[in-house]
């Protein structure tokens, strides 16, 4: 179960940072005019990377319907009943809703994907834009955020914006690492749009942890009953191993802003090095695989 919530938030994520690459990094008011053809071929590039994000999502969607199955289940009952049961329940909705959700994302990367429609249809991203964005929301509606007793709304939309600011942080890294391996020996035109989001990424990356930071303080305030649960509880120690990671993935994410803003002030063309993005984007990765075990477990009740 843990397993498959990591790969949702994996693929969650990464579907948000190909949308924050698209809109954000690599928009039209991005590079020189006349890189129209080398915009679409990165858009449908990125949308590509997109899919294969949809259908990790569906795997992991199903491997947590299916833990949550066995978790659920009555062992003497007959387990198609049981699934019946499950999926007549408010987070088999959710989950159901969930299923659809990713499936007309990856629909939507798939159309995005192809040049002679992006060629047509230029707003072609928009689709799968507002349903990765809607999908988000997932987690909010399947874990601690609805079930909290108080504040609930405010704790769903900010889970979701929570897990929005992890794919356009996270996510974009991971994306602007792939197509900066795809293009090295790419087309000067593609190249040169990669290193133009470069300095952009920062700010989107500032902006991201700011929110990653007020939405999850918010979120330890409501789950946790008192600053001793942090140590007292499984739940609290988690969120703190959590969180220790997270500063050490922030102290990369700022030693690899001052080495681009370097060669900034050099006058040489940011470029992404891969030297420091990959332990970021791993060490990232262990925030997920610890958020995975950690929303699955139950936060303390008392004090
Ligand atoms: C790189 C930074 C971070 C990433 C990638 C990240 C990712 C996530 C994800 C994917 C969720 C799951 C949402 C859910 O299941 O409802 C989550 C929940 C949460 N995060 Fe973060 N997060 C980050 C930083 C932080 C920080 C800095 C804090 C604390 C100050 C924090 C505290 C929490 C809390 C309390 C939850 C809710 C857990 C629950 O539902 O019980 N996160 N985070």
């Amino acid at each position: 179960m843990n397993a498959a919530r990591w790969l949702l938030f994996a693929a969650l994520t990464w579907m948000v940072g190909c949308v924050t690459f698209r809109w954000v990094l690599s928009g039209p008011s991005v590079g020189r005019a006349d890189s129209r053809g080398a915009r679409q071929l990165l858009e449908a590039q990125l949308a590509g990377l997109g899919l294969i994000g949809g259908v990790v999502g569906l795997a992991g969607l199903v491997g947590i319907g299916v833990g949550q199955l066995l978790q659920f289940r009555d062992p003497y009952s007959p387990i198609l009943d049981e699934a019946r049961l499950l999926l007549r329940t408010n987070w088999g909705t959710a989950w159901k809703a969930g299923l659809v959700g990713c499936t007309l994302t990856a629909i939507g990367f798939r159309v995005a994907s192809r040049p002679r429609i992006l060629d047509r249809a230029p707003m072609a991203w928009l689709f799968p834009t507002v349903v990765a964005g809607a999908l988000s929301f997932f987690p909010s509606f399947t874990g601690h955020a609805i079930g909290s007793s108080r504040l609930t709304w405010l704790a769903v939309a900010l889970d979701g914006a929570h897990v929005i600011a992890a794919g356009s942080w996270i996510g974009t890294l991971g994306v602007m690492v792939v197509l900066h391996l795809r293009t090295r020996s790419g087309a000067p035109p593609v190249r040169s749009l990669l290193s133009a989001a470069v300095p952009r990424f920062s700010k989107v990356a500032l902006a991201s942890a700011a929110t990653l930071a007020v939405s999850g303080l918010f979120a330890s305030w409501l789950h946790l009953p008192s600053a001793g649960s942090l140590l007292s509880s499984a739940y609290g120690r988690l969120l703190l191993a959590k969180v220790v990671v997270v500063l050490i993935v922030a102290a990369l994410g700022r030693a690899n802003w001052r080495s681009w803003m370097r060669r900034v002030r050099a006058g040489e063309e940011p470029e992404l090095s891969l030297r420091s993005a990959v332990p970021e984007l791993i060490l990232a990765q262990i925030v997920l695989v610890v958020t995975a075990v950690f929303v699955g477990t139950a936060p303390p009740t008392t004090p």
